[in-house]
């Protein structure tokens, strides 16, 4: 898929803008701060329903603005959209995709696909469990809505769970009906994430390992840490487990399993990337990570993602660098970059010239 053109309307430091890609590689450069981050968010917007970076959306309402507009011409192998987005200043959000409203995000996801990469990437391997589980679902709920819908749901009744076990213990209670009642919400979704999340993991394991292998030969292997360890991957052994749990968690007022602790193990010819790997074996498995993510839409979508780099060429070592331009050639990328040095340039690359929320200067 590709994006053909991006308008924005008071968005961040863009007061009126309108952007035409090609197809192919785009290179979004000029000096810090100047707005082209921006570029990448606004478009990552529509895949996600929010930023990959701001707190609230709030912060995207160019200052001193009431509200934001933006609009995007996309295109898959099947049909060409239009996406509308209003931003308000009390929070609210309007969304339109081909002039009809979306009244839930998680459909939107279903119609843009995107792959963001950047510098915080390495938080993949390096970071706490938090960053991978991000990534696992950022990664799933772009092509399984109802992944995002369990996932939701198991967060409201983790989030009503803990409430509870607060109380039991300031009663000093030993056990609790109702807490059996969160835990079999807890059970019946976790299943579902459980199996969706198995299933990622084997085809991004499957895909990264190559990747990894092509770029430094290196044996990259991730698989699925579960955050319990259940009997059984089905409901009725997740729900004995966390019921074993019980008098644990009221002790400690907060649910202390399930699949809110899932984690990846990433291991570099057979040790722990997290700990052994050097900083540039560490970065090699973020990228190897990241292609993978975009090789396992496609394999799912057959649809490539729209690649986003934000300022990554300038981290990457020459074979890396190599094999991703290599990688990207053929799909649409949009690259920020303070200088065009590092970036491949063919007659499909379209350049674009940023300073202080404008394009200042736009060539083939
Ligand atoms: N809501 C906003 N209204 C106006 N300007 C903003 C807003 N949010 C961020 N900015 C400005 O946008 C610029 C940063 O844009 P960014 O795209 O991150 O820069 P870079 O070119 O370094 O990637 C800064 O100058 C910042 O002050
Ligand atoms: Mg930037």
């Amino acid at each position: 898929m590709y994006i053909s053109s991006l308008s924005l309307a008071n968005f961040r430091n863009y007061t009126s803008e309108k952007i035409e890609f090609s197809p192919y590689t785009n290179v979004i450069y000029g000096d810090n701060a100047q707005g082209k981050t921006n570029i990448l968010e606004a478009v990552y917007i529509f895949s996600q329903g929010r930023s990959h970076r701001a707190k609230s959306d709030k912060e995207l309402i160019k200052f001193g603005e009431d509200f934001s507009r933006l609009s995007l011409d996309f295109h898959d192998s099947e049909r060409d959209y239009t996406a509308a987005m209003q931003l308000m200043k009390n929070g609210r959000k309007n969304i339109k995709i081909n002039h009809v409203q979306i009244t839930k995000l998680s459909k939107l996801m279903n119609y843009l696909n995107v792959v963001m990469f950047s510098p915080e990437d390495l938080e993949l391997v390096k970071g706490s469990p938090s960053a991978r589980r991000k990534f696992i679902d950022s990664s799933v709920s772009q092509l399984y809505p109802r992944y995002l819908t369990s996932l939701i749901d198991y967060h409201k009744a983790l989030g009503q769970k803990n409430s509870l076990l607060k109380v039991l213990r300031a009663k000093g209670a030993k056990s609790d009906m109702m807490l059996s009642v969160w835990n079999e919400q807890l059970a019946a979704e976790g299943e579902k994430i459980i199996k969706y999340r198995t299933d990622f993991v084997k085809l991004i394991n499957d895909f990264s390992a190559a990747i990894q292998n092509e770029i430094s030969g290196e044996k990259l292997q991730i698989s699925y840490m579960p955050g319990m360890r259940a009997s059984g991957d089905d409901k009725d052994s997740i729900y004995e487990y966390l019921e074993k749990n019980q008098r644990r968690e009221i002790d400690l007022a907060s649910a202390q399993v399930g699949v809110q602790r899932d984690d990846l193990h990433i291991t570099i010819n057979g040790s722990e990337a997290k700990i052994y790997g050097s900083q540039g074996q560490q970065r090699t498995s973020a990228l190897s990570m990241k292609i993978a993510q975009a090789d396992y839409i496609h394999h799912i979508k057959s649809e490539y993602p729209i690649l986003l780099l934000d300022d990554i060429m300038s981290e990457l070592d020459i074979n890396r660098r190599m094999y991703l331009s290599q990688k990207i050639r053929d799909k649409q990328v949009l690259i920020t970059s303070t200088d065009t040095d590092l970036i491949e340039s063919t007659d499909n690359t379209k350049l674009f010239k940023i300073k202080n929320g404008s394009v200042v200067r736009e060539e083939n």
